[in-house]
Parts: structure tokens; C-alpha cells; sequence
């Protein structure tokens, strides 16, 4: 979230400021903060990404009242399955949200309030538990192979990298993805693909309000270039050096560099 654009944005009827710690990177949460007090907003951390990041030494969904994990399979701790969970210092939160996890229930058997089946199933958890035991190394080897790419691929015209991961201080990044803002972003695809290497479009390049069933109206041309030009390399525990090694050579033949 670009923290200049908030207060642009805020009307007489916002309530909340809903970042989102894409990629594995936290926003400028010093910004946020300072916003949301001023303007008597709270913060809910979208952090679905970002599992360990921090900022300043913080981590990520620890900052507002409220955030979010995932743990769908594509992100860095992923179980078998959909599973996710709530972080919340805020006891009002946290006793509501266990109750909506299991249909409005209360350990007594009681409901209390109206809910939703979304229990963290025991075989999910012990996944979760098995992979989290290394969650430190796979961050640490992310961290490595975003290296590597940065080295492997900086410096060529028009082609926007992720910030190094000693680049700023206040940030620790845990690399869910390695995304790339590209010119030619869908030949570049398509070249790729033709030399086996397999690339991803973040949410089939499209911005939720780009959605026009839903119901939105507006249009957010900044972020929907952004959405156009960018593109994830392959970043994943399997990957070699070698091979992204390949992957930058073939990113600079692309662009002749
Ligand atoms: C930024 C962000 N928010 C929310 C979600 C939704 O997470 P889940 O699929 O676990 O509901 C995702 C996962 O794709 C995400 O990347």
C-alpha cells in the first residue's frame, strides 16, 4: 500500500485502513499508523503474504487490530488444503472470531451469535506444524534466491526488481513471491514458456474492481498498469541455482541485454 495515496482516499466514510504486506514485504506501517490516528481509522492487516516479514522488527499482522495469514498451498507455509489464521491482541476480536470460526459456539456448547464452519482441520494443523518446524530455512533460502535473481537480472532497461534483501533496514522480506514489472510483460511470458520455464500472472492480472459483476464502477489506472506489467518468477524450495541462473540468462536474451 502506497501510504502518500491514503489520505487522498479517505471520505467521511472510512473506517478502516486494510494494508496489504504483498509478496512478503510489510507497507510503511509508520505512515499508516500515523494516518489512522489522525483520522480515527483502524488498521486490519491483510498479511495473507507475508507469514515472518517484518517491519522495524515487527511482524507482520501485528501491527493493526487485527490480521490475517494463509495458508492456501501456494504461500510459503501452505498445508494440503485451505486453512489460514486470525492474529489479534484485541480480546473483543479474538473472543468473537473463535466463536464465528465454528458456527457461533462456545466451548459450553452455547450459540451465542450467528458463525461459520471454518475450523483449521487436525490433519491441516499438523501439516502446518511439520512444515513450520523449518519455516526459518525456507525463508532463508527465498531470501537466497531472490539474491541470486537481483544479480542475476538488475540493470537491464525498463525492468523494475523487488528491493534487495539488504536494501533497507527497516525491512526484513520473506519472498512470497519474486514479482517483476516488465515491459512486454505477456511476450516475455510466452518466451519463457518456450524455453521451459514457467512464470505466473498474480491474480490473472486483473484488480478486484476490475471485476464489473460486482458491482464497482470505478477505474484505478496506476494500479492497473501496475497489474499489466508484472509478472513472478519461479521461486520455490526445488529451484537451483542453476537454474535460476538459466531463468536470468533468458530474461536478458529477451531484451538483448
Ligand atoms: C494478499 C492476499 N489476501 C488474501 C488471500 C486469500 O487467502 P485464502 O485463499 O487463504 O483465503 C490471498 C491468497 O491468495 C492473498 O494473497
Amino acid at each position: 500500500m502506497d501510504a502518500v495515496s491514503i489520505e487522498r482516499a479517505i471520505t467521511p466514510k472510512t473506517k478502516v485502513i486494510m494494508p496489504t504486506q504483498l509478496n512478503g514485504r510489510v507497507a510503511d506501517m509508520d505512515s499508516i499508523l500515523t494516518i489512522a490516528d489522525k483520522y480515527g481509522l483502524q488498521v486490519y492487516e491483510d498479511s495473507a503474504q507475508a507469514l515472518g516479514a517484518k517491519y522495524k522488527g515487527r511482524s507482520a499482522g501485528s501491527f493493526g487490530l487485527g490480521g490475517c495469514i494463509s495458508f492456501y498451498p501456494a504461500k510459503v507455509l501452505g498445508c494440503f488444503g485451505d486453512g489460514g489464521a486470525i492474529l489479534t491482541n484485541d480480546v473483543g476480536i479474538y473472543n468473537t472470531v473463535k466463536l464465528m470460526r465454528d458456527h457461533g459456539r462456545s466451548e459450553d456448547g452455547n450459540v451465542s451469535i450467528w458463525g461459520y464452519n471454518s475450523r483449521l482441520d487436525n490433519l491441516q494443523a499438523a501439516i502446518l506444524n511439520y512444515f513450520f518446524d523449518d519455516y526459518e530455512k525456507i525463508i532463508g533460502r527465498r531470501r537466497e534466491i531472490a539474491t541470486l535473481y537481483y544479480n542475476g537480472i538488475n540493470g537491464i532497461d525498463g525492468v523494475i526488481l523487488p528491493p534487495t534483501v539488504n536494501s533497507d533496514i527497516d525491512h526484513f522480506d520473506i519472498f512470497q513471491n519474486y514479482e517483476v514489472e516488465v515491459p512486454n510483460r505477456d511476450e516475455l511470458k510466452e518466451y519463457l514458456s518456450n524455453k521451459g520455464i514457467g512464470t505466473l500472472i498474480q491474480w490473472g492480472s486483473k484488480v478486484v474492481h476490475e471485476f464489473k459483476d460486482l458491482g464497482f464502477t470505478q477505474s484505478m489506472p496506476f494500479t492497473e498498469n501496475i497489474m499489466r506489467i508484472s509478472l513472478l518468477l519461479p521461486l520455490n524450495m526445488s529451484i537451483t541455482d542453476d537454474e535460476v541462473d538459466y531463468v536470468c540468462q533468458c530474461i536478458r536474451g529477451f531484451y538483448n541485454d
